[in-house]
């Protein structure tokens, strides 16, 4: 596999994401893949792995979430398999890749996981890093607000050990997700660029917590 083919498939895949996302919900759009394949770009220059596995894997992996397919998890890796062999994608590229779509969401790493490569493991951090830090913070809400969940509820206290079932069908307040996800994260980063990077975010992100605490109960 030349380069020049590598950057043709790039862009085909650019162009197929872009059109298939096109009414995705703000948290799940082509602006949040830009910025995780972005973080896959910034990664790789600091931990060695496969570029263009990384690079398709970013781009296709939200191609179709079961959150908004009625939990079919098989679509996803589906539709991107049979696109990337429409365009030409050699089959020891297509099945890595289809791979990490399978394996790396959040919900499926509360249950058994069953595959792992080091390009996974660079995907999975950038898909990490932009739930969390400003973007985090405003992917979280402007999900709760498509799902008309409550910003917070000082009644129903988070559960941050929950397994995948209780994951997938919680309704709980924004707030929660924090303590069932976000906050998670830092400690759950595979590379050590992506630690570093999370570091920040996290901090951030904790800032904002006490601030709301402080506004909520009318201290600030
Ligand atoms: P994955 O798609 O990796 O399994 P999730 O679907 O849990 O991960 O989350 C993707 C992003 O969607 C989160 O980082 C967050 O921004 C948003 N999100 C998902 N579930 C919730 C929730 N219950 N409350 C607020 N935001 C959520
Ligand atoms: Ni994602």
């Amino acid at each position: 596999m030349t380069a020049i083919d590598g950057r043709k498939l790039i862009e085909r895949t650019v162009a197929f994401v872009r059109e298939q996302l096109a009414n995705a919900e703000a948290g799940h759009d082509w602006w949040h893949i830009r910025r995780v394949w972005n973080y896959t770009r910034r990664i790789l220059q600091q931990e060695p792995a496969d570029t263009l596995v990384c690079e398709l894997a970013a781009l296709l992996h939200d191609i179709a979430d079961s959150k908004f397919h009625d939990g079919d998890e098989t679509i996803g890796p589906r539709i991107a398999g049979e696109f990337l062999q429409r365009i030409g994608t050699p089959s020891d590229v297509v099945t890595p890749v289809t791979e990490i779509i399978r394996n790396m969401s959040y919900k499926t790493s509360l249950g058994t996981v069953t595959f792992r490569s080091r390009e996974l493991e660079v995907v999975q951090d950038a898909d990490r890093l932009d739930a969390m830090g400003a973007i985090g913070i405003a992917r979280a809400f402007h999900y709760g607000g498509f799902r008309n969940r409550e910003l917070y509820n000082p009644d129903i206290p988070p559960n941050p050990n929950q397994d995948k079932a209780a994951y997938k069908s919680s309704t709980a307040p924004t707030i929660n997700h924090f303590y069932e996800k976000l906050l998670l994260l830092k400690d759950k980063m595979n590379t050590a660029t992506g630690r570093r990077l999370a570091a920040e975010r996290h901090a951030f992100m904790e800032q904002f917590l006490q601030q709301f605490y402080r506004e909520w109960e009318g201290r600030q």
